[in-house]
């Protein structure tokens, strides 16, 4: 590890305050065990509950935890050693500590010793931070995580005086998928996935995924979908179908194709209730991969300040789970800010592009949008997505398929009712709208105490006014700038 090796040139330099941000106490301790079998210094441990203990041997040494004291006795050690203090940085609010723990880190009346001060988020008055040096440690790598599997196997063997089944095809896919997680947190998912059923296999993959999901999405502006859709659910996107078929194989494993170049995503533009939504999440099963959604409407609402940094740890964390697809639903309600945001929208916007377009990971965008005049210029520039799909009202054909598909998931059978009558009375209907019509038809049947019938559907299509009709200006503007900009998706 490299990171080993710079902590040993750091502490072989004595450098004197070195801040490790991590919950990963146990990590730390590692680390400095390896550092001092090479730097060769005594490596003590502060904590609250324990007050400093020499870690490197057995020394019984009578220091109470409080802050005075202790400081006192680092002074007093004239061998220059390693001090990692664990959560200590919440107690120098005192002057006197404060000017104390200054001092020796200044090399005052002390030794050149190293403190290292560690916790899950330190931070320190001004002073100090500009004499510390914050190192961040890296997560396990894979071959850490292979060694964390087998080390949960062998308790759970110990424990259970019987073997876990292994897949070992599964457990590489499994190490694989622990890569960005911490040991503490690679560890609890792999003991909770060997005492689910005393196995490792393919079965335990959706909860990997899912736990790890959980872990990395700390702004909380993720939703994730192991097995989504499939496009088998939505009519009329034969095109966006056959597209995702012919990359897939290449988005799964580049290598096998090197003149080919990975897909990076797609937009998805269109008419309301036509099946976009529906579509991307088909995406997602078309490639096989699970599906994460950003929620861009609320990346503004929800954290006033704070909307950068959480759209890059956002995308960050999307890197992590690849491969996978990322859904960006209604971009434009997360990218219209305007003038009047103090530049922010334009800020997630450039940055949001860069990303797309640096990205090494296996991450597939699918954004929507129902507006184009909404959407940034930019954004529509050729070479940002592969491919702007429209998503139109359905045609007649596809209307009929669209109902034969809502009944069918009504327990109905299609083959009872004249389809193509239906799709020629729903004219102008979006797949949502016909939708819309069954259920409503379904109460009607219902209050009547009969089963649905072709002249119930009829009339429930009848009483109602599609938003082609309502907004036809709108509709037609939208269709009149896809042509010859967009490839249609049906
Ligand atoms: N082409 C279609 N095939 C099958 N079902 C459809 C289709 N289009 C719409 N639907 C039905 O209508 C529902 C709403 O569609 P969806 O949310 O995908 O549309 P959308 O284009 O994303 O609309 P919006 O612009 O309002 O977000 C779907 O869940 C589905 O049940
Ligand atoms: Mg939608």
């Amino acid at each position: 590890m490299n990171e080993l090796q710079d902590l040993t040139t750091l502490v072989r330099a004595s450098t004197p305050l070195l801040v490790i941000e991590t919950v990963d106490e146990q990590r730390v301790i590692e680390c400095f065990r390896h550092v001092i079998a090479q730097a060769l210094h005594p490596l003590w441990r502060w904590t609250l509950t324990d007050g400093l203990t020499r870690l490197d041997f057995a020394q019984e040494i009578k220091v109470p935890p409080d802050v005075t004291a202790t400081l006192d006795a680092i002074r007093a050690q004239n061998e220059r050693g390693i001090f990692l203090l664990f959560d200590f940085d919440g107690l120098l609010g005192y002057a006197m500590s404060l000017r104390q723990f200054r001092e020796i880190v200044q090399r005052q009346r002390s030794a050149a010793h190293t403190i290292v001060l560690v916790g899950a988020k330190v931070e320190l008055p001004d002073e100090l931070e500009a004499l510390a040096l914050r190192v961040p440690l890296s997560l396990p790598d894979i071959k850490e995580l292979a060694g964390i599997l087998r080390g949960e196997a062998a308790a759970w063997q110990r424990e259970q005086g019987r073997n876990v089944d292994v897949d070992n095809d599964a457990a590489r896919t499994i190490v694989r998928n622990l890569l960005g997680l911490s040991a503490p947190d690679a560890r609890r998912i792999v003991r909770k996935l060997i005492y689910n059923d005393g196995a490792l296999n393919q079965a335990d993959l959706p909860e990997l995924m899912q736990a790890k999901f959980d872990l990395l999405n700390r702004s909380g502006l993720l939703h994730y979908e192991y097995a989504t859709a499939s496009f088998a659910d939505v009519a009329g996107v034969r095109r966006v179908r056959e597209w995702v078929q012919r990359r897939r194989a290449v988005f799964l494993d580049p290598s096998t194709t090197p003149t080919l170049d990975p897909p990076k995503g797609v937009l998805l533009l269109g008419v309301q209730g036509c099946g976009k939504s529906l579509a991307s999440k088909a995406i997602a099963g078309g490639f096989g991969v699970p599906l994460v959604r950003l929620d861009f409407g609320t990346l503004y609402d929800k954290y006033q300040g704070e909307t950068e940094k959480n759209l890059r740890e956002a995308l960050a964390s999307t890197e992590l789970l690849a491969p996978c697809v990322l859904w960006i639903d209604e971009i434009e309600k997360g990218l219209a800010g305007g003038g009047d945001d103090g530049g922010v929208s334009r800020r997630v916007l450039g940055y949001l592009l860069t990303w797309m377009a640096e990205r090494k990971a296996k991450v597939f965008v699918v954004a929507t949008a129902n507006a184009v005049d909404e959407l940034p210029a930019e954004l529509l520039r050729k070479g940002r997505f592969d491919e702007i799909f429209f998503v139109d009202l359905p045609t007649e054909p596809v209307r009929a398929d669209i109902f034969a598909m809502h009944l069918t998931r009504r327990k109905l059978d299609p083959t009872t009712f004249d389809l193509p009558a239906l799709a020629q009375t729903a004219d102008g209907f979006s797949g949502a709208e016909i939708e819309q019509a069954i259920v409503s038809a379904l109460y009607d049947a219902a209050g009547n105490n009969t089963p649905l019938d072709q002249a119930t559907l009829i009339a429930a299509l009848k009483q109602t006014r599609p938003l082609s009709v309502l907004m036809r200006e709108k509709v037609e503007a939208l269709r009149t700038w896809a042509q010859g900009r967009c490839v249609g998706a049906d």
